[in-house]
């Protein structure tokens, strides 16, 4: 058995490599791709800083979907008092526009595949 501790070693390395897009994107804490914003847009900033937006978009989204499905209510105030329509389409892909460059970009780098827009219309986009 005196062979386990390279075949262990060679585990370890394997793990790390096959893991790589998952261990690259928490330490950097980045996207592995930039998203980009389309080129033309006015705004500077987005509804919440964009390092929560970064981490937490996906959880904010939800939080929008209960209040409007569960509630009917449908304005949203950022932490700055401007205030928003909790809405996908109407109000993230008004500026996020360049859904395809933006969020699907960043999504498809990480390895996620948000099934939203199966229902949900993407202005841009087939559907
Ligand atoms: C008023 C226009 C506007 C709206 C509405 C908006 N965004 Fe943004 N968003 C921006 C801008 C501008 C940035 C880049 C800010 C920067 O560079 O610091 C950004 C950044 C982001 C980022 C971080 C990107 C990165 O570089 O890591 C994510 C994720 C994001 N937005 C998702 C969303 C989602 C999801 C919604 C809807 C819940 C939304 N945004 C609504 C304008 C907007
Ligand atoms: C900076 C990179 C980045 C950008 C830009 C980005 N996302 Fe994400 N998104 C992620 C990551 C990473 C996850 C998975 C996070 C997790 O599972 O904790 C995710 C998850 C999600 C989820 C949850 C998916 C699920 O099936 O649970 C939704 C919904 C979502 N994103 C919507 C959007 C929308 C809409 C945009 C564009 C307006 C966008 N995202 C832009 C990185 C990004
Ligand atoms: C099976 C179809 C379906 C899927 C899949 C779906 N939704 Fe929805 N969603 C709806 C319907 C229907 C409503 C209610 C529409 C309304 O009242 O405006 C809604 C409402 C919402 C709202 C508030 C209203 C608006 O204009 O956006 C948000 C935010 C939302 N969904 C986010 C999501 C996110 C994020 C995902 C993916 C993780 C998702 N939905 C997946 C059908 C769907």
């Amino acid at each position: 058995m005196h062979d386990s501790g390279k075949i262990l070693a060679g585990l370890v390395v394997f793990g790390a490599l096959v893991t790589f897009p998952v261990w690259y994107h928490a330490a950097w804490g980045g996207p592995l791709v930039k998203p980009r914003l389309p080129a033309d847009l006015a705004e500077k900033e987005c509804i919440a800083p964009t390092a929560y937006m970064r981490e937490h978009h996906m959880e904010l989204l939800n939080s929008w979907r209960a209040q409007v499905v569960r509630d009917g209510h449908r304005s949203w105030t950022g932490e700055n008092g401007r205030q928003w329509r909790a809405s996908l389409t109407k109000t993230c892909l008004r500026c996020h526009a360049n859904k395809a460059d933006f969020c699907d970009t960043c999504h498809s780098s990480a390895g996620v595949k948000p099934v939203c827009f199966d229902c949900h219309v993407d202005p841009k986009g087939k559907n």
